[in-house]
């Protein structure tokens, strides 16, 4: 019997599965770069658009390349009118990531170039599906609400026109600032588990829409995308400032994890949770009210000096913040994590693009702990 070479740690906790030249994360001093970019570089100076072009393309784009990524991505923003009808009839109670992970499966049937899984082909279906995905999300929150989706306005900007298809007004420069900066936070984390998915589907040969509706599903569960919903409802459920010192005694008590907190790579602050923490605080003064960030607020200083106390520091992670600053932007709960996606998807499409350019089946090896040698037994005899 061949033997597998070692045994991961649980979770490949720490483990190195393959080179990448897209991101690195640095857990210990709290540092995330994008193709050699720190990203409190890109969240202070870059667009989204301008981080898209850079983590396809390994390199920041001069003026007439971000013009021609700007004007492909706005020629692709529409839908096919067959899988806008589709969305039309799915059920009014839908979960927008359920909704958006068949949406996307279905773009498939509608690719022009379904049969080329050529590096060039996947690079052209990367460009639409990231101009598609706001769209999709738009849509399908639109559609359950009984309202028309909104064409995409192609004056604005990826962000701002998202803000636009979902509320029906143009966004505020303040909104779409905020809504910008969230997704170029958002848009890349190495070997995370909504990316590690997409990368063993591309890995066999399975096309680009098999890759990203593996990595949507990935993405929706709450210890992944799926945190920021839970963060927000436990905000909602909690309800007032008074209260958080109880509610948060009461979870340690009973065992259970906070969410928004902790971090599988980062045992320091996660740079990005730095940003969405001042742009929580930053939206709340405007709107007038601080609440939504005072209770967080409150809640990640309970949580840190309690994990100090035993030793295991945890911080806030990127999904903290964002709950109370896409909630004070008017976003639903459940379109949190759908919005990861709109994102996510610039990050996705790389890995898969570097994945198909230097290919090997993704096959790891089990640790087996099951019994051997046992004789079978006829049913009868059992
Ligand atoms: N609240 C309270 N305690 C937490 C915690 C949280 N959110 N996250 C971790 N801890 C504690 C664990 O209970 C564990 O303590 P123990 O050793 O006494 O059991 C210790 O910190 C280490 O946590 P562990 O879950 O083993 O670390 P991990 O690296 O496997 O987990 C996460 C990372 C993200 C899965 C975990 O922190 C978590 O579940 N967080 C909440 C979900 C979340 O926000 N996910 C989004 C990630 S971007």
């Amino acid at each position: 019997m061949t033997k597998p070479a070692s045994t991961a740690a649980a979770g490949l906790r720490d483990v190195v599965a393959a080179p990448s030249s897209i991101c690195f994360i640095d857990g210990e001093k709290g540092l995330l770069v994008y193709r050699g970019y720190n990203i409190h570089e890109l969240a202070e100076h870059s667009t989204f658009e301008e981080v898209v072009y850079l983590l396809w393309n390994g390199r920041l784009p001069k003026p007439s390349e971000l013009d021609e990524l700007n004007a492909q991505l706005i020629a692709h923003r529409q839908l096919p009118a067959e899988v806008m009808a589709m969305i039309k009839s799915f059920p009014k109670n839908v979960v927008p990531m359920d909704a958006l992970r068949t949406t996307v499966s279905a773009l498939a049937f509608y690719d022009p170039e379904r049969s080329d899984n050529s590096l060039d082909a996947n690079r052209r279906r990367a460009l639409r599906l990231t101009a598609q995905f706001a769209t999709v999300v738009a849509a399908i929150d639109r559609i359950r609400k009984g309202l028309e989706p909104l064409d995409p306005k192609p004056e604005l900007s990826q962000a701002a026109s998202f803000l636009y298809m979902l509320n029906g007004r143009e966004p505020m420069d303040v909104e779409a600032k905020a809504l910008d900066i969230a997704l170029v936070l958002h848009a890349d984390h190495e070997f995370n588990a909504s990316t590690f998915a997409a990368r063993v589907t591309a890995g066999t040969l399975a096309d680009m829409y098999a890759s990203i509706t593996s990595a949507i599903g990935a993405l929706s569960g709450p210890l992944h995308g799926g945190a920021n919903e839970q963060v927000m409802k436990m905000l909602l459920k909690i309800g007032s400032l008074e209260k958080v010192e109880k509610f948060v005694n009461d979870k340690f008590a009973a065992g259970e994890k906070i969410m928004g907190i902790g971090h599988a790579v980062y045992h320091t602050e996660d740079p990005r949770a730095t940003y969405l923490r001042r742009m929580s605080e930053a939206i709340g003064k405007r709107q007038g009210d601080t609440k939504w960030f005072d209770m967080s607020h409150r809640i990640e200083e309970i949580v840190v000096a309690e994990m100090n106390k035993k030793q295991k520091p945890i911080r806030a992670n990127v999904d903290f913040y964002s709950a109370s600053t896409y909630y004070m932007l008017g976003i639903p709960i459940d379109l949190f994590t759908p919005i990861f996606a709109v994102s996510r998807i610039s990050g996705w499409t790389a890995h898969v693009l570097e994945q198909l350019g230097n290919n090997k089946l993704i096959r790891p090896r089990s640790e087996y702990t099951g019994e051997m040698d046992l004789k079978y037994v006829p049913i009868d005899r059992r």
